[in-house]
């Protein structure tokens, strides 16, 4: 959701921004722009649409030494070139990128801005006009900067040129992610380090309500009221290759395939020297101490969360409540006397879980972050971090991060049993690599999976998908997939609430997709593929090894029953990958969707 790049350094502006902007067109957006600085001044071009179409766009002669780059997923005001950014102040003075929703714009706007005439339907346009009035109050643009942070409510990344000033990249972020790069004779901001990799692995944080001022040559922390602030650089441990296509067509392809090595990337940073699991102590303390575990997540870690409840209260005997973290802010239910508040969340930026988080620090309670990105919000926020080992994941629709952290949460179960002295029959480590061959049985077994989607979704407008247990965590992640990149209408349900009102919806030709991986719920699920195929439905049964019958659609190899999300989801995630694939959809980068939602 929206992303922000910044140079300020030699003659190649242009390109960084562009390529910085080309790294994260991953966070979803509909529109994009950059602004260059040079003598001649600003130079600023939008387009509604592709960055490759700001690529055409933008002019090739031009050379300049700083500038901004934005890709914009509309909140205030539909995706149009005038509503693109970067915004300018009415003087032509002052020029600024922004991510994130200012609150209070309507009463910034009636205060102070009530002579100014607007050219957009933007809130961050009210940001650039406010600072070039404040401007003319002080006379000095750190001062109006830094006013106008001050002004502001809601959550903001921003950075700001001023065209008097050909050393300076204004900047400053409350709730939205941003990090300035580190270079030789040159600096950078950007929403993540995805962006910059290519020029730098030198990081710099921002913390809410600093403001920096970034020059060629050095970089300056402000707190709002103007104290320096020191920070050391960190190294980002990003391999930029991770970050490339490489053969395949799309990324969510290349990351479908990369499950299997995210395993065994997962079983080998969890164990130690003597193959036993390898947890920080205090992580184990804070599992220990918990009577009650609340996991907070949204989209397709919400549903990892659900699965995790089943493994942590299965094997460490404590109960979990998964709550959605938009939900949770503003209807907190009763907690538990000593709660532990897991945060699972593959970019670790996601503004509903973040909010949750600052809430339930302001309590006074505990928070690990299950996080693929460690120097995430937060991860730096919580009081402890598990990191996924998942590699970058640029498809909009997660995929690794889903298996990822369901195994790693299948590792905190079984380590927190060990702590409490629950004798266990589950050797995680040993598991996830049965399930590590599993994966690769089924990414190489694709053409099946691709005619199952041509038979089943090449032309229907809704599909249902349905389980019982453990397999109807996997139906509702299987529908989310289906619905995010393929526009199919489709619902996850559990096979026994069938009847009770969605049945309704069965008409003749209907695709319904049933899991049937648990072994206490065999028969059941089988009974409701029954009911639906006597009303019409077209329905598949995907199985699994031990448990399959004859006429069955698919069946996965045998795993533990515990972790049969993590093979199940394979079929699901290819069904939904060549469904959109063959209705023309834009796998990668589906419509109105943002990877990482940094807005509430
Ligand atoms: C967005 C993404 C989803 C993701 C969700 C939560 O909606 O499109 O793929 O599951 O955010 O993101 P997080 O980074 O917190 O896991």
């Amino acid at each position: 959701m929206c992303g922000i790049v910044g140079y300020i350094g030699q003659n190649d502006t242009k390109e960084v921004l562009l390529n910085g902007l080309e790294k994260l067109e991953y966070r979803g957006y509909d529109s994009a722009g950059i602004a260059t600085l040079n003598e001649e001044g600003i130079s600023l071009t939008k387009v509604k649409g592709r960055i490759a179409a700001l690529r055409e766009r933008v002019d090739s002669s031009i050379q300049a030494t700083m500038g901004i780059g934005h890709t914009r997923w509309a909140t205030h005001g539909v995706p149009s070139i005038t509503n693109a950014h970067p915004h300018q102040s009415a003087s032509g003075r002052f020029t600024l990128v922004h991510n994130g929703v200012i609150e209070n714009y309507k009463d910034l706007k009636k205060e102070y801005l009530q002579d100014v005439s607007f050219v957009s339907d933007t809130d961050t346009e009210v940001v650039v006009q406010l600072i070039d009035k404040l401007y003319q109050k002080h006379q000095d643009t750190v001062e109006a900067f830094r006013e106008t942070m001050r002004l502001l409510k809601g959550s903001y990344a921003i950075g700001l040129i001023d065209v008097e000033d050909h050393e300076t990249l204004y900047v400053s972020k409350n709730k939205s992610p941003l990090l300035v790069g580190l270079g030789d004779g040159f600096n950078l901001v950007a929403s993540d380090a995805m962006a910059t990799l290519k020029e730098t692995d030198q990081y710099l944080e921002i913390f809410d309500k600093e403001i920096v001022l970034v020059n060629r040559n050095f970089v300056e922390v402000q707190t709002l009221e103007g104290s320096v602030v020191e920070r050391k650089a960190y190294t980002a441990e990003i391999d930029a290759s991770d970050t490339e296509k490489g053969t395949y067509a799309h990324y969510m392809l290349k990351e479908i395939d990369e499950q299997p090595i995210v395993m065994r990337n997962i079983i080998k940073n969890y164990q130690n020297e003597n193959n036993e699991l390898k947890l920080d102590a205090d992580i184990r303390s804070a599992m220990k101490a918990a009577d009650r575990i609340y996991i907070i997540a949204a989209g397709t870690s919400y549903h990892a969360g659900l699965v995790g409840k089943e493994l942590i209260e299965k094997l460490a005997n404590i109960p979990v409540e998964v709550h959605v973290a938009s939900e949770f802010s503003y209807n907190t239910p009763l907690l538990s006397e000593k709660p532990l508040f897991v945060f699972i969340s593959q970019s670790g930026e996601t503004a509903d879980s973040r909010a949750v988080l600052v809430k339930i620090k302001e309590m006074g309670h505990p928070a690990l972050t299950i996080t693929n990105v460690p120097g995430s919000t937060l991860s730096r926020e919580a009081d402890h971090t598990l990191h996924l080992y998942a590699g970058p994941e640029i498809a909009v629709a997660s995929t690794k991060a889903y298996t990822a952290q369901i195994a790693v949460l299948a590792i905190l179960a079984v380590d927190t049993a060990n702590v409490k002295g629950i004798q266990l029959d589950f050797d995680p480590l040993q598991e996830l690599a049965i399930v590590a061959t599993a994966m690769e049985t089924l990414t190489g077994q694709k053409e099946e999976i691709e005619q199952l989607a041509r038979d089943y979704f090449e032309t229907t407008r809704n599909a249902f998908f349905i389980g019982r247990s453990g397999d109807y965590n996997v139906s509702l992640e299987a529908a989310l997939k289906l619905k995010e990149i393929s526009y199919i209408q489709a619902e996850g349900f559990a096979g026994g609430e069938l009847k009770h009102g969605t049945i309704a919806l069965i008409e003749e030709g209907t695709p319904v997709i049933a899991l049937a991986t648990q072994e206490n719920v065999n028969y059941s699920i089988r009974s409701n593929v029954q009911e639906v195929v006597a009303r019409g439905a077209n329905a598949m049964i995907i199985s699994m090894k031990g448990l399959e019958e004859d006429d069955d659609s698919f069946v996965v190899p045998h795993v533990n029953e515990l972790l049969t999300p993590l093979v199940s989801v394979i079929p699901m995630q290819l069904l939904a990958y060549y469904a959109a694939l063959h209705r023309g959809c834009d796998v990668d980068k589906p419509r109105n969707l943002a990877k990482s939602v940094t807005v509430e």
